[in-house]
């Protein structure tokens, strides 16, 4: 066994986050040591590449077998951060089984799998922790849990994707259109290959399961959350949002309406007060709204190496600092809650289409939104020719009904192109 004062961290991935896990315990070692009175080390770094092996890190360190973890009984804490669903479960899994505590940076697997791990956790008395799985380096889910604990959160917002952000945000400052800003976000190390998880809202939808699981303590699973991603916008929307004061955000929304959960996805008109409309490039940003705090903002770097590795180190010393299980750990999912169905959500929306430019037009459209009790609080028409593109803001009104009059308009004869609808924050 390692000394009184020694913590031995099992490290799983040595990857973008893992490589710099190791090197700021390294850097940090002695500052923690003199803070804490805890000499914290990697003992091990399970990895299935090698080519760092002796250049990052030592050699001896690394192994592709993780049962060497397990069978080292210095190690008390291992670190997932391998990505995916399937070993980083499996290793997990066997890590709480094993005695050990675990700390895991991986939304995918809490959001899709969590409830078994947080379950199994709770049953052997260890903890599962996992700040950096949303929002990078700011601290949002230690804020929640433990500064929120009298705030009766009803609403969470938030900017939780860096990439659709960053492209939302070049679109605004007219840097170029959908794809040429994708591409630049590629370049720049924001987006991967595949961005598909990205732009298409799936990994924010994962980190609002989570948040929505803290901030509502129920358990919220990927399974319960709908998305949009930013695919189908476009510069005009954009920038004809802009004319109308808004600024086009990708928000993840979690909110407790009358006992119900509802956790979405979609792109969303802000207004340009509005704190989140500030949220720039690849940043993220939670906005909590509560009985006893209206509202506060938590925004900082949301992904990248050493913003999430300080994430990261800071769990490991949340564990041994809170050993045991006490009430701050694992997860606070005590409560059953029913879901309330995106249809009857209250919203309003953004709404653009081209019709003839001619007149009875409007009075048509006009009349559908009235019969589906969708009133108008502004429109803009620019003509076009013979054509006219038509700009709406609805005031809030129960979705269902707006989609439902959205169909029939755009059966109309007089309406030229499939209308866009964002919605408004
Ligand atoms: N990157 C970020 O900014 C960021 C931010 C917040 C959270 N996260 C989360 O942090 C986790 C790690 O992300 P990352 O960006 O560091 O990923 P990454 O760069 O792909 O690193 C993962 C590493 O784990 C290795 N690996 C995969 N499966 C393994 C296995 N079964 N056994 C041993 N090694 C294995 C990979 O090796 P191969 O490459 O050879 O497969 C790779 O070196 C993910 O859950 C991610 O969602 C990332």
């Amino acid at each position: 066994m390692a000394e009184a004062n020694a913590v031995r961290v099992g490290l799983l991935g040595f990857g973008t986050i893992g490589s710099n896990v190791y090197r700021v315990i390294e850097q940090e070692h002695d500052a923690i040591l003199d803070l804490t009175g805890i000499d914290l080390r990697v003992a091990h770094i399970v990895e299935k590449d090698f080519s760092r092996a002796g250049v990052d890190a030592p050699a001896e360190l690394f192994t592709d077998d993780f049962k060497r973890v397990l069978d080292d009984p210095a190690v008390s804490i291992v670190v997932e951060l391998i990505g995916g669903t399937d070993w980083a479960f499996t290793f997990v899994e066997a890590a709480l089984r094993g005695g050990r505590d675990v700390v895991t940076a991986n939304k995918q697997l809490l959001a899709n799998r969590g409830a078994g791990l947080f379950e199994l956790a709770a049953q052997l008395g260890r903890q599962i922790r996992f700040e950096a799985s949303v929002g990078g380096a700011i601290p949002v889910i230690k804020v929640m849990r433990e500064g929120m604990i009298a705030a009766d959160l009803h609403t969470v917002y938030g900017i939780v994707n860096g990439t659709t952000n960053y492209i939302l945000t070049a679109l605004y400052r007219g840097e170029g259109d959908y794809a040429e800003t994708l591409k630049k976000a590629q370049e720049l190390g924001y987006a991967e290959a595949d961005p598909t998880a990205d732009v298409g809202g799936g990994d924010a939808a994962a980190k609002m399961a989570i948040l929505a699981s803290i901030a509502f303590r129920t358990r919220v699973t990927m399974a319960d959350v709908t998305y949009e991603g930013i695919q189908d916008v476009t510069l005009d929307d954009v920038q004809y949002a802009k004319d109308f004061g808004f600024v086009v955000k990708l928000i993840g929304a979690a909110r407790l309406v009358d006992g119900r959960v509802n956790v979405r996805v979609h792109p969303a008109l802000v207004p340009e007060g509005h704190l989140l409309a500030s949220i720039n490039g690849s940043y993220n940003a939670v906005y909590l709204r509560g009985h006893t705090i209206d509202e506060i903002m938590l925004t900082g770097p949301g992904a990248g190496g050493p913003p999430t590795a300080t994430a990261v180190v800071s769990d490991i010393m949340n564990i041994v600092g809170t050993d045991s299980a006490g009430f701050l750990q694992n997860c606070s999912c005590r409560r059953d809650l029913d879901r309330f169905p995106d249809g009857e959500m209250r919203s309003a929306f953004f709404t653009r289409f081209k019709v003839e430019d001619r007149a009875g037009v409007l009075a048509q459209i006009a009349s559908i939104f009235g019969d589906h009790d969708v009133s108008i609080e502004s429109m803009i028409q620019k003509g076009q020719g013979d054509e006219a593109e038509l700009m709406v803001i609805t005031h809030p009104t129960v979705e269902r009904g707006f989609f439902a009059a959205i169909e029939k308009v755009a059966a109309l004869s007089c309406v030229k192109s499939r209308p866009a609808t964002i919605r408004v924050l």
